[in-house]
């Protein structure tokens, strides 16, 4: 069997695609099967399950047939910088791009002989130079118009569209107001409305390392995208996820004892790829130091305990700490913490501890009953892949997220059963 020699090269952070992307063949066909039928896509999943992989692999399968746009909204702080970037995408496509530098022919006609060599990165801030808030939207209609009537088919993925929603509607300190709600409205409007408009000829993914529907539900703006249809990528399974950590072995001259891969497997509860990745990587490197070239179960469980669960795994912890508190805000999000702690050393957050937790909080939370408070922050930690709700209470989805989670912040806690609220 080619299974037994099959190579892959350990890839932890960036996204992958090619020789580096392990599985998802499935996730893969009905993903395209829903681009050929036209329809725009809301790419969900929480952190690091592998959607920006998912849509590089996506668009160099069907590159042949589509002209394919990956946007990277991560640095955009305006919709016009959205269209700035939208825009330079067009320029690794020589007939795009000839359209693309029409419709900016007002600040690249200075730069006309010499754009084309240009460095992405200065192309991006001089498209930037000609769009204002005044005419963000007529330019970008114009772009959209000539990718309709581009050769091929276009598929729009945009990546991080949350993150720029986020900065829209709250700014710098995370208050809403009209003003930001508006910009906010008027961006997600336009992406409706030209969807909309071209569909059957473009069409869209939207995705983000948070989800975009908590944040669009907070400006009462989740009606801008009921033209997107759910598109939901899931863990590996047990198998994929073992096939992939024995393809990293073979890569890296190590095998495994039996027992020891479903043992990764386990202490991880769910197989997020990047978990998966780094869980290998830690091992590797343990090996390399022991000059081992067999992982035992043993190796496993010490791995897990001095690698997994330290230093370099809270760095990860803190990154997602802080994607909570762009969604959640200065107010809620310690409440958000404290809720998490409780179902992590409890093993359980019951609706009961939630009402002792909350009541600690309510003084600082002004306008907002503590059950609206309750559910928003509930709601938040479910859809970004935090909690899992069951009839006991919310539990954590991935073991590995819950053993984190003790670790870093549950000492000293104390629990609410114990605490003065509980009468
Ligand atoms: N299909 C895959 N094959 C191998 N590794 C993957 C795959 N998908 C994700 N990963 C792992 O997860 C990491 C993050 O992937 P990425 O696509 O950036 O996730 P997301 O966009 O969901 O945060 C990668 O660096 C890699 O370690
Ligand atoms: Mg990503």
């Amino acid at each position: 069997m080619t299974e037994v020699t099959e190579q892959l090269e350990p890839t932890v952070g960036n996204w992958v695609v090619g020789e580096r992307f392990w599985g998802r063949d499935k996730e893969l066909e009905l993903f395209i099967e829903d681009l050929d039928a036209g329809s725009h896509l809301l790419l969900v999943a929480q952190r690091r399950m592998g959607k920006t992989s998912l849509m590089r692999e996506a668009s160099c399968r069907i590159s042949g047939r589509y002209i394919c746009l990956n946007v990277d909204l991560q640095s955009a702080h305006s919709a016009a910088d959205a269209i700035a970037e939208l825009s330079a995408a067009t320029y690794e496509h020589q007939s795009l791009w000839s359209k693309t530098k029409e419709i900016f022919s007002n600040i690249l006609k200075s730069t006309a002989g010499q754009i084309d060599s240009l460095q992405l990165a200065n192309l991006k801030v001089t498209l930037r130079s000609g769009l204002t808030v005044d005419n963000w939207q007529e330019k970008g209609d114009r772009l959209l118009d000539c990718l309709a009537q581009s050769e091929k088919p276009v598929a729009i993925f945009l990546d991080e569209v949350p993150i720029l929603i986020s900065r829209l509607l709250k700014g710098e300190d995370y208050q809403i107001t009209p003003d930001r709600r508006r910009q906010a409205d008027a961006f997600m409007s336009w992406l409706r409305a030209n969807g909309i408009k071209h569909q059957g000829t473009v069409r869209m993914v939207l995705t983000g390392s948070i989800g975009l529907e908590p944040i669009l539900r907070q400006g009462g703006l989740s009606a801008t995208v009921n033209n997107f249809q759910p598109f939901e990528l899931g863990p590996w399974s047990p198998d994929t996820a073992q096939g992939c950590l024995q393809a990293l072995g073979n890569h890296r001259g190590l095998t495994y004892c039996a027992g020891a891969l479903p043992d990764i497997t386990d202490c991880l509860g769910i197989c997020i790829p990047y978990h998966i990745q780094l869980f290998f990587d830690r091992i590797r490197k343990v090996c390399h130091l022991q000059d081992l070239t067999v992982v035992s179960p043993e190796l496993v469980a010490e791995v897990y305990e001095t690698k997994m669960l330290s230093v370099q795994g809270h760095a990860e912890l803190s990154h997602m700490e802080e994607r909570l508190k762009v969604v959640l805000g200065p107010t809620l999000h310690p409440l958000a913490l404290t809720l998490l702690t409780e179902t992590a050393v409890v093993g359980k957050l019951t609706s009961a501890a939630t009402q002792i937790l909350i009541q600690e909080f309510v003084v600082d939370i002004e306008n907002g009953n503590s059950g609206d408070i309750a559910r928003e922050i509930l709601n938040i930690l479910e859809h970004d892949g935090y909690l899992k709700r069951y009839p006991e209470g919310y539990q954590f989805e991935s073991k590995l997220l819950k053993d984190w989670w003790k670790a870093r912040n549950g000492f000293h806690f104390v629990v609410a059963s114990d605490r003065k609220g509980n009468h």
